[in-house]
Order: C-alpha cells, then sequence, then structure tokens
C-alpha cells in the first residue's frame, strides 16, 4: 500500500522504520487531516497512546501542566508492567524535564543563570574558535562524515564545557549519550549480545547500561568536586538549596544526565538536518553565502525544518476532550513537534524551506514551562556553524545519502557524507 492511500487506522506511531525511512511528514500530513488526534493501540508488553500532530492542540497542552504532566515520562512509550531497573521508569519525576510545578520551577531556576541570552551570546567568540578548531579537523580531507565529525562535536564540546567535563573524557560522554538517546538504533547497541541488536529487548539493555555509565561517570565527578571545587555548573548544583535543603546527590547526577543528552543529541541533528536541506534547496544555501547576516533567521527555519525532537509526551491527570475526543485520566498524549511545525494552518506553504521565512513561530523547541533551557545555546551553534562553515568550504557538496537514526524520539542522522574543495 502506498503512502498516499494509507489509512489512519493503519499508521502506527511506535514504528521507528517510519523516521528512520524518512516517511514522517507523509504520514503526519495525513493525520493531521483525518485523525489529528489519532490512538496508537497497545502491544503485549506496551501501554497504547494518543498523538496530536496539529499546532494549537500542541500549544493548548503545553501550556496545561495542571491538567497534562510531565512526571510519568516524556516519551510515548510505557511499557504495561513497569520495571523500577529500567532508567525509562526510574526518571518518572527525577529531572526537571519530568517535573511538574511547583517543583520544576524552584529546580530549574537553580541553574537558568547560566542560559539567559545574555550568558550565551558571551560565549560566542569561543564557540567559533572551537567550531574552527573542528572545521580544521577536515579541511584538507576533501571529505568527511560530517555528522561525526563535525555537526556533533560542537555541541558535545559545548555542553561538556558547561559541565566541566575535560577534554579526554568528551569521546566516552559522545558514545554514553549515543547509547542513551540512540539506544534502540543497532548501531549503537555495542554492549548486548550480538543475537540481541535491533530488538526491543537489546534497546532497553543498552538504554540502561548506557545511563549507568554516565551516572557511574558524573558520581566520580561529584566527589572530585568535593574534594577541590571548581567553576562549572555541576558545582553550581552541588552548592544549590532548594526550599533550604541542598540537593541530594540524586537530584544532581539527574541534573547531569538531562543536560548532558539533551545538549548533545538535539543540536547534532540540527546541524547535519540543516546541512542536508540547505544542500538539497542549493537556491537557499546561496542566499547564505549571499547575504550571511541572514543566518539567525536562517537558523529558526533549519529548526522548524528539522524539529530534531520528534515528541516529548505528557499523561493526562484527569479526563479531557481534545477536538470532541476524550482522553482518560492515566492516559499518554504524545506531541509531535515535526508535525506541527508543517501545520498547514500555522505556516504558508510549510513544505518549502525558506530560510528567510517570516514570521517563524515553531514550537521545535517546545512551549510553555517547560520550553527549551538549551534553546539560546542551541541557536547561537547552529548560526557559527553555518557562518565558518560556508565561510571556509563555500562549495561543500552530499558526497552520499544521509543514514537516519532508528529512533521515534529524537530525529537523528548519523552519518552525512559530504565533499568540498580542500584548503591549501
Ligand atoms: C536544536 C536543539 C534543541 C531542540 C530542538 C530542543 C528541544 C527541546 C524541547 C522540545 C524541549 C521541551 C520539553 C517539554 O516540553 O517537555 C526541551 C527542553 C529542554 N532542553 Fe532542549 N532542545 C535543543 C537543545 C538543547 C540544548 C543545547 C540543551 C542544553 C544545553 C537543552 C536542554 C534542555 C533542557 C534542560 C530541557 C528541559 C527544560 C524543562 O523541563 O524546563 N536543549 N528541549
Amino acid at each position: 500500500m502506498t503512502q498516499a492511500t494509507l489509512h489512519p487506522s493503519e499508521i502506527r506511531l511506535d514504528d521507528p522504520a517510519i523516521f528512520e525511512e524518512g516517511r514522517a511528514h507523509e504520514v503526519f500530513r495525513i493525520l493531521r487531516r483525518e485523525a489529528p488526534v489519532h490512538w496508537t493501540p497497545e502491544t503485549e508488553n506496551v501501554k497504547g497512546f494518543w498523538s496530536l500532530t496539529k499546532y494549537e492542540d500542541i500549544v493548548h497542552v503545553s501550556r496545561n501542566p495542571q491538567i497534562f504532566s510531565s512526571e510519568r515520562g516524556i516519551t510515548s512509550f510505557e511499557p504495561k508492567e513497569p520495571d523500577l531497573n529500567d532508567v525509562g521508569t526510574r526518571l518518572y519525576g527525577k529531572m526537571i524535564i519530568t517535573m511538574d510545578p511547583p517543583r520544576h520551577v524552584r529546580m530549574r531556576r537553580l541553574v537558568n543563570k547560566g542560559f539567559t541570552p545574555r550568558a550565551v551570546a558571551a560565549w560566542e567568540p569561543h564557540i567559533r574558535e572551537i567550531t574552527n578548531h573542528i572545521l580544521d579537523g577536515i579541511a584538507k580531507k576533501g571529505e568527511a562524515d560530517f555528522v561525526t565529525e563535525v555537526a556533533a562535536l560542537l555541541p558535545l564540546a559545548v555542553i561538556c564545557e558547561i559541565m566541566g567535563v575535560p577534554r579526554e573524557d568528551w569521546e566516552k560522554m559522545f558514545q554514553y549519550t549515543n547509547q542513551v538517546l540512540g539506544g534502540g538504533d543497532p548501531e549503537f547497541q555495542t554492549d548486548v549480545p550480538e543475537e540481541l541488536r535491533g530488538t526491543p529487548e537489546g534497546a532497553r539493555q543498552q538504554i540502561n547500561l548506557g545511563t549507568a555509565k554516565m551516572f557511574q561517570y558524573f558520581a566520580t565527578k561529584l566527589a572530585e568536586h568535593r574534594a577541590q571545587p571548581k567553576e562549572d555548573l555541576v558545582q553550581v548544583l552541588l552548592e544549590s538549596e532548594v526550599d533550604g535543603q541542598k540537593l541530594t546527590d540524586e537530584d544532581i547526577l539527574w541534573f547531569c544526565f538531562l543536560l548532558i543528552l539533551a545538549g548533545n543529541e538535539t543540536t547534532r541533528n540540527a546541524i547535519a538536518g540543516g546541512l542536508l536541506a540547505l544542500l538539497e534547496h542549493p537556491e537557499e544555501k546561496q542566499k547564505i553565502l549571499d547575504n550571511p547576516g541572514i543566518m539567525p533567521i536562517a537558523t529558526e527555519e533549519i529548526v522548524r525544518w528539522t524539529s530534531p525532537v520528534l515528541h516529548m509526551a505528557r499523561v493526562a491527570k484527569e479526563d479531557v476532550e481534545i477536538r470532541g475526543v476524550t482522553i482518560r485520566k492515566g492516559e499518554r498524549v504524545v506531541m509531535w513537534y515535526p508535525s506541527a511545525n508543517r501545520d498547514e494552518d500555522i505556516f504558508p506553504d510549510p513544505y518549502r524551506f525558506d530560510v528567510t521565512r517570516q514570521p517563524n513561530d515553531h514550537i521545535a523547541f517546545g512551549i510553555g514551562e517547560h520550553y527549551c533551557l538549551g534553546a539560546n545555546f542551541a541557536r547561537l551553534e547552529i548560526r557559527v556553524m553555518f557562518e565558518e562553515l560556508f565561510r571556509r568550504f563555500p562549495d561543500i557538496e552530499l558526497a552520499g545519502p544521509p543514514a537516519r537514526l532508528r529512533s521515534t524520539f529524537i530525529g537523528g542522522i548519523k552519518h552525512l557524507p559530504v565533499r568540498f574543495t580542500p584548503e591549501a
């Protein structure tokens, strides 16, 4: 059956192949038109969930945390029998992204200062320096895997510096984050037996193992910081109090876990997906080459177009209706950002990649009180990367097809072969 004839009842948004094969936008177009509040039925071990694909509905849910809670996890996945050994269950209520008011606001306030537009702007010269250092690494080769050799390295370096992770450990952080957020992709299931790779059990084990390594790593950091205080975000957290109480080690470890994952896996895919879009739309790339001053506007379009976080979920705290469909208390509601950001009711000509698009009220960074803490960093990294990349390699082009991540949560690109005229 072809996409055009797909009926909503045949669509399962728990199927990572939709995203891995780059078919998501066709599926979302059908759902927005025919079933904007859509049910993916349960499987043997996993609960069913509602999917929202219209912009206005996603804004409504995000703005009403008193009804739509983040506490029971923010992905579509909810096992019928939760296992407390699984990170997917253990994280309930533990990180700011899985907290509701009022605790959410109090915890977020502890780190906010480092992420304001002003604080982030001060990083620009340094981010430009890191970017050029990364580009030096490919400059003479004339070809590269743009993801592993360029796009992944900038967000990795920035979040590691914010958190005081020394350079010799960056590669480790890269592996661990891949193993957690990319744990459903066989390429990153390196710690599980061969026969389990590519299975749900393989994903479960890999995600748990990646998480354990990350926690172990940061537990050692906490001990080091206590012995010798440093100037980084981990130190800020160690010295912070909420309601007169110091954070527990567990609180701090979850914070570190969230920041490393969120800082790494998202911006990487905006940069890689952004380059792919620009190379597939040479007239748009040319506009940036002719006028690099449009990069702040182009950055918004890159983020709208790529929407690297595919979804966030909430759980209904009471029976509630959306577009006449009743959502029962306890049911999971999944908000699909790539769909909201192509909603015909909001964006004129939404399938047109337009680096001069204005206004551009995309919600790729979410909306409401969980609005992305790192949005200012992400924007700066994307802008500086394309400014420097196109200044040094204006003729960069695709040298092969992209390899996409097998995930329903992160819209990832694992590999993107490119070539360009090497620097002398
Ligand atoms: C293009 C890049 C990025 C995208 C598309 C993105 C997307 C998002 C989205 C959609 C949310 C909302 C969650 C919700 O409503 O449940 C969010 C929250 C968050 N993001 Fe980002 N993000 C990006 C980059 C970053 C970076 C670079 C960092 C860290 C430096 C970061 C840290 C966070 C944190 C900590 C939260 C939780 C905020 C809260 O719960 O109050 N993100 N992000």
